[in-house]
């Protein structure tokens, strides 16, 4: 086993568990959208670039991990959606003979329901499942023992908030908001050296785990070069929440100071930020950076619904754990009717949405 220093302290965010109706079970349909977009792509990369002769000894048990896979189902989707494109190129290759069997390494913090993953599991997989709690900033597989590694949107989730954003002294003290649009560019520049420190730290752990010639595929809500944070949806999304908890404090349901103490941890990149944090920990190679449309359009009071179930799924916890679980009602009410009235600002991010898809190859 590595050294316990190498075991990363990360605050947990995790989503709604169990799948009740503002379960993430039930409310990841934008998620699952992404994965299928990526589904071409990860195929693509496993028939070209994936080296199974590079293998040696040849493996009797192909390990796969999926990275941050929540509670389920789009962690299944994604997974089956390697091994078959996997099963296919040993056929192709004419290495039926040496097919070996496969296991899947579901992680997530420890914290994550993995009851409900285990649980629901799909009864006629062919693989072994093997949950891995820890945080992925830090170490949790053994040296070389990944062939491939994959992970979707559980990257912008920051390890830990900018300390500056608290500080009353620091330019980027971040009071009377929640994230960093509309706030001054150190603010900005705060998250995106955290993510960047963060995502090194993802790298060269990975860089440890994954095999010479093995894949990582990263999926991400991504933002186009030179397109301001604004305009991406998962950003107007949090804004939104921002705005609704600030209505809230103005009229003394909630207090200022809790405000000023929560800041919203994730964090959107561009392939420019991702190519520049990957070049610099130089593990992998970038075999393809690509940035796909948002495959999820909803229109309207639909939409605004879709991104209220979608944001409740993924915060409320820690919403409720900072601000009380009694605001949490009447918080997601006021979204909702938030997300109506910016139904412009929201249908144009889904037009400019976009995911970034990361295929990276250990050297
Ligand atoms: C939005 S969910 C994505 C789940 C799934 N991959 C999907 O595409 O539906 C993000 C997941 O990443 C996990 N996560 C975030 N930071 C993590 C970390 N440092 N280590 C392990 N898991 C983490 C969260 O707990 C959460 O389950």
């Amino acid at each position: 086993m590595s050294s316990r220093t190498e075991l990363a302290e990360a605050e947990e965010y995790t989503m709604n568990g169990g799948d009740s109706t503002y379960s993430y079970h039930k409310n990841s349909r934008f998620q699952r959208a992404a994965t299928d977009v990526a589904k071409a792509t990860i195929e693509k990369a496993i028939m070209e670039k994936l080296d199974i002769r590079r293998f040696s000894p040849a493996p009797t048990t192909f390990q796969i991990a999926d990275l941050g896979c929540s509670v389920g189902p789009n962690t299944f989707v994604a997974v089956q959606n390697i091994l078959e494109a996997v099963r296919r190129k040993y056929v192709t290759q004419g290495l039926s003979s040496q097919m070996p069997d496969f296991l899947v390494l579901f992680n997530d913090h420890a914290s994550n329901d993995f009851n409900t993953l285990f649980a629901s599991l799909p009864p006629d997989r062919q693989y072994y499942a093997a949950g891995v709690p820890g945080s992925f900033h830090g170490r949790v597989f053994p040296d070389a023992s990944l062939h491939v590694a994959h992970s979707a949107h559980a990257l912008p989730w920051l390890r830990k908030l900018p300390e500056e954003l608290l500080d009353a002294n620091s330019p980027a003290y971040n009071k009377g908001r929640v994230y960093y649009i509309s706030a001054p560019s150190q603010v900005l520049d705060a998250y995106a050296a955290q993510f960047a420190k963060d995502t090194a730290m993802f790298l060269s752990a990975r860089g440890k785990e994954v095999v010479s010639g093995g894949i990582m595929v990263l999926l991400l809500p991504g933002r186009a070069n030179g397109i301001a944070h604004s305009c991406v949806l998962s950003d107007v999304m949090f804004d939104l929440l921002g705005a609704c908890l600030m209505d809230m404090a103005k009229e003394g349901k909630t207090s200022e100071a809790l405000v000023d103490s929560f800041n919203a941890p994730v964090y959107t990149p561009s392939p420019e930020e991702m190519t520049a944090i990957t070049e610099r920990n130089g593990c992998f190679s970038i075999e393809t950076m690509d940035l796909t449309p948002f495959n999820a359009k909803v229109d309207g009071s639909a939409a605004a619904h879709a991104c209220t179930m979608h944001v409740r799924a993924g915060v409320e916890g820690l919403i409720g754990k900072h601000f009380g679980s009694e605001i949490v009602n009447e918080l997601f009410d006021r979204f909702f009717e938030k997300a109506k009235e910016s139904s412009d600002r929201i249908s144009s991010a889904f037009l400019h949405g976009c995911q970034l898809v990361v295929v990276l190859k250990r050297k």
